[in-house]
Order: C-alpha cells, then structure tokens, then sequence
C-alpha cells in the first residue's frame, strides 16, 4: 500500500493520534472523504503495521498507546518558523528524496517530508539506505535559498551539525565523519545526501535528505554492511524518541541554516562547531580522492567547507570531494 501522495493513511493517523475521544469510522470518513468501508480497510492495516487502535467503524477508533511516530507531527509542534512549517508524511514511499526533486515546485522553501519507510531508501554514491518501518528517521527538507551556489556543498556540514547537537541535548555523544556520516563510536548511524539543481547561476532547490538509525537492530542491514552500520539503540542502548529527535534537529537546523544564509553561506562558527565533533581528529584515515587512497591526518574544516589533511610526506592538502574511510 505505497502512498504515492501525503496519503489518507498519515492522514489517518495524525487524526487519531491527536484525538483524545473516539472518532467514528463515518466521522473519520467524512473528514477525509472516503468510505466507512475505507477507514475500516486503512485502520486494519495500521494494525498489522503495529498501531495499536482500538475501536469498531461503529463505536469509533483511538490510539489505545501513544505511538512514536513522525507521522502525527504536525507544523505547530514544531518551534520554527520555515522548516517544517509544511508537512507531508507518508507510512511507505520508494524516498523522501526522490518525491522530494518530483514536486519541489509546488511546495514551500523548508517543507518537510517525512516517512516510515523508504522502499528505495539512496544514499550517496548510488549506496542504499536501508530504511525498515518504524526504527528510524528518513526525511527530506526542500531548501530554496538565495546564496552564491559555490556555498550549497557546505549544508550538509550544516546539517551534519545541526544532527549531532540534537543528539548531545538528548545525552547521545555523535561525532560526524567528512562529509556527510553520522557516527557512533565506530559505527555509523546516520548519514546526509543532499542533492541540488540549479537553472544557470540560480538555485531552483537544494534538497537535504537525513537518514538516522534511531532502534534499527542489527540484522536489519545488509550484510556486508553489518561491521560498519549501527543504531543509536546498538550503540548506547538508550531509546531516543523519534519524535523527540526529529524536532530537536529542525529547531536547531532552522536556527543554523539562518544564520548560514545571513552571512551569505559563510560557514563561521558552525565551522568550529564541525570540528570540535570531527570524528578523528588529528589522527591518522584513510582518505578517497577519485580513484586515490591516502593516509593522512585530519586536520581540521575549512572555512569554504574543504578537509584540510596532511600526508605521510608532510603535504598539507584540502579535499574538496572524496571520503573519510574507517
Ligand atoms: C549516506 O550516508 O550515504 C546518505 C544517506 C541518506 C539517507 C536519507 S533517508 C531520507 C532521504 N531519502 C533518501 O532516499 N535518502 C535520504
């Protein structure tokens, strides 16, 4: 039952959880224009999803547990004033990023849209993000901002910031790994793909795409990725609502990203911020460049968001595209 747009299924949902009384199936029918029949349909598979809903199509039906879900955030539990201020939920999509770079013209600079599950869940490089119900977070804010296109790279190190101190208010440590890994001691649990078009020297979009393992067990990832993938679950054995998280980092990411667009995508003290978090710092990695592989010391971010590294030989160098290897 994939939704292909924000369906009557989040809509659903959102509707139930936010009631503190029964609504009745024709009620819940008549708010979303479909069938008493309908509702019965949907509230059945939201149980076999694991919404634990009581109640007849007769009698009405209510949340018998709060659920944790993003999909019954709404803009106004949300304290910022563009991220988030539309919100499109799904419970099933192929990525939050592809409907995303589908429908960017019709939506608001700072729309959010948030899901489930990821049936093609992308990450960089052509990788796959696993993206299983329920376990973690996978969304996407559409960016449409008015800065010198040479600075856009540098968001996702302002994302990358914005995540690891929603995760520090929360108690969770998260160091971030060039350029876009959320890291976990030596795991990662998260990860950035931002991806952009532009129209000669405009921006048309920048689409922010963020997917954190918030309980994801082990054997949900591939195999081949088992040794390097972890959850905030597996690695500190605390449960992080992902309610709880997903509206910390907006606030902090909205906060952020003004600050970024005033100074005209000037990263400044979100610089310092970066690397006062760098996973390795000053130590010794593995560093791509093209087909290239090299140790060498992390030193630090630059301003214009490059890797300052040095070499075995003493070569300082900035790397502007590549990967920080484990
Ligand atoms: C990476 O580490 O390679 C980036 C992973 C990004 C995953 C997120 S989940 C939400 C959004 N939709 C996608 O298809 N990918 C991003």
């Amino acid at each position: 039952m994939i939704e292909k747009k924000e369906g009557k299924l989040s809509q659903l949902i959102k509707l139930i959880a936010q009631s503190n009384r029964l609504l009745s199936g024709e009620e819940l029918g008549a708010i979303l224009g479909i069938s008493r029949t309908a509702v019965w349909k949907y509230v059945k598979y939201l149980r076999e999803k694991g919404f634990k809903i009581t109640g007849k199509t007769n009698t009405g039906y209510k949340l018998i547990e709060p659920v944790d879900t993003p999909l019954t955030i709404i803009p106004s539990d949300i304290e910022t004033n563009i991220i988030g201020k539309e919100i499109l939920s799904f419970i099933e999509i192929d990525s939050t990023n592809n409907f995303a770079k589908t429908n960017w013209k019709n939506l608001p600079n700072g729309t959010l849209i948030v899901t489930e599950k990821q049936t093609s869940g992308r990450g960089r490089r052509g990788r796959i993000w696993t993206s299983p119900f329920g376990t973690g977070l996978y969304f996407s804010i559409i960016l449409k901002p008015s800065l010198p296109v040479i600075t856009l790279p540098r968001l996702t190190i302002v994302a990358g910031v914005s995540v690891a101190l929603a995760l520090e208010r929360l108690g969770v440590l998260a160091k971030l790994k060039w350029p876009n890994d959320i890291m976990i001691g030596e795991k990662k649990i998260g990860g950035i793909l931002s991806e952009m078009s532009l129209e000669g020297d405009e921006v048309e979009y920048v689409i922010l795409g963020i997917g954190i393992n918030v309980h994801t067990e082990y054997d949900c990832f591939p195999e081949d990725f088992r040794e390097k993938a972890g959850s905030i679950k597996s690695e500190t054995g605390k449960y992080i609502s992902r309610n709880v998280l997903l509206k910390a980092i907006l606030g902090i990411f909205e906060n952020l990203y003004t600050s970024f667009c005033k100074s005209k995508g000037e990263l400044g003290e979100i610089r310092t911020l970066w690397e006062k978090r760098a996973y390795r710092l000053n130590e010794y990695v593995e560093i791509t460049t093209g087909l290239a592989k090299e140790k060498c010391i992390i030193l630090g971010l630059k301003e214009d968001g490059a890797l300052l590294i040095k070499n075995q030989e003493g070569k300082i160098k900035e790397v502007f595209a590549g990967e920080v290897l484990f």
